[in-house]
């Protein structure tokens, strides 16, 4: 009988199953009451009483093992069934959660947007520049205070003495981009920079060290300053609404001659007067004016042909009017609660 009941160990620990109906042909074998188990119980009463001990010891080892191995049997095809569910490509798929697109991101794509729409390409560069691209080719005179350590964060100084006297710095302003698309490019040029800018400022829920910026670049024959407010009607409308009005107030940028500052009536009160308008019934929105001639002929364009205009605008102002957010620091915080409010097509 010891040998019967070794056979069977080996038997059953070998066995395999393919699908249900071989699992129950292996309970049916081993473990119903017409069963081997069954049986060899019943065969058990006649052994010798000497060999009882060993014997019963074996045999219910044998019944364990039968038990073990039908439950593991089981839920081996337990779990290929949940495998297989899987592959029904007809099945509802997982709630995945897609993420949301960041508010300033939004808002940048919808001016990008804008100015694409007549014509404007959009062109890129480093955010660590050089002091001549932020501020010598752009006419800054060289004692002029936005050079100064307040405004900007130099990476490097180097002294006027050094035979190559360049400071290295993080750009205060995209007006760096427009400066190596006019070297690099012959007009006419429409084109305008998105990007992300800095300067040394105390961080308050109005001020940041970090913020982002879209300026704007036309230069052609016969550019005039009448172009230059129509073409910032245009945005200022698709923008804020059809029924948006603009005003320039003059200015005073080293880069531009004359200069100029947009406002747009309020888009939270249409002009009446409110808090956030303060009561002026008008938002400042970006600078712009006309490229002066020192510009052009820096970067090698004929400032007697050609003529062109620039603006800038920051991005966080838009998207603090449009989401009433009035915490700058928000936008840079990255609390998944609040970036998850924020869900578009764009
Ligand atoms: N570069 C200016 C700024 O950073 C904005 C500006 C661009 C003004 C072009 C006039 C023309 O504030």
């Amino acid at each position: 009988m010891l040998a019967k009941i070794n056979n069977f160990l080996a038997e059953i620990s070998a066995a395999t199953v393919n699908g249900p109906d071989e699992l129950e042909s292996f309970r049916l074998k081993f473990l119903s009451k017409k069963g081997l188990l069954s049986d060899l119980f019943e065969e058990f009463r006649n052994v010798p009483a000497a060999d009882k001990k060993e014997t019963g010891q074996k045999l219910n080892l044998l019944k364990q093992k039968a038990l073990d191995k039908y439950n593991l049997l089981r839920d081996g095809l337990q779990s290929s069934d949940e495998k297989s569910s899987y592959n029904d490509l007809s099945m509802p798929a997982f709630p995945w959660n897609h993420g949301s697109r960041h508010p300033i991101s939004i808002i940048r794509n919808e001016i990008i947007n804008i100015f694409e729409r007549i014509g404007f390409t959009v062109s890129e560069g480093p955010e660590i520049e050089d002091d001549d691209h932020v501020f010598t080719k752009l006419n800054f005179a060289p004692e002029h205070p936005a050079r100064d350590m307040q405004d900007t964060f130099y990476v490097s100084r180097i002294s006027p003495e050094d035979s190559n006297p360049e400071d290295i710095l993080l750009r205060t302003h995209t007006s760096s981009v427009q400066v190596r698309v006019m070297q690099s490019h012959k007009p006419p040029i429409r084109t305008i920079s998105p990007g992300r800018v800095f300067r040394n400022e105390a961080i308050s829920a109005r001020a940041h060290c970090i913020f982002h910026q879209v300026e704007g670049l036309y230069i052609d024959e016969n550019v005039s300053f009448a172009d230059l407010k129509q073409t910032l009607l245009f945005y200022a409308r698709e923008m804020f609404g059809r029924n948006t009005e603009i005003r320039l107030r003059p200015s005073y940028f080293p880069f531009t001659e004359p200069s100029a500052e947009m406002d747009v009536s309020c888009t939270i009160c249409g002009g009446k007067g409110c808090n956030v308008c303060k009561y002026t019934g008008w938002l400042e929105v970006l600078g712009c004016g006309m490229v002066h001639p020192a510009v052009l002929e820096a970067c090698s364009i004929d400032s007697k042909k050609y003529t062109g205009f620039a603006f800038g605008m920051g991005v966080e102002r838009p998207a603090m009017l449009k989401y009433q957010v009035n915490d700058l620091r928000l936008y840079f915080e990255n609390d998944i609660r609040f970036l998850e409010q924020f869900r578009t097509a764009f």
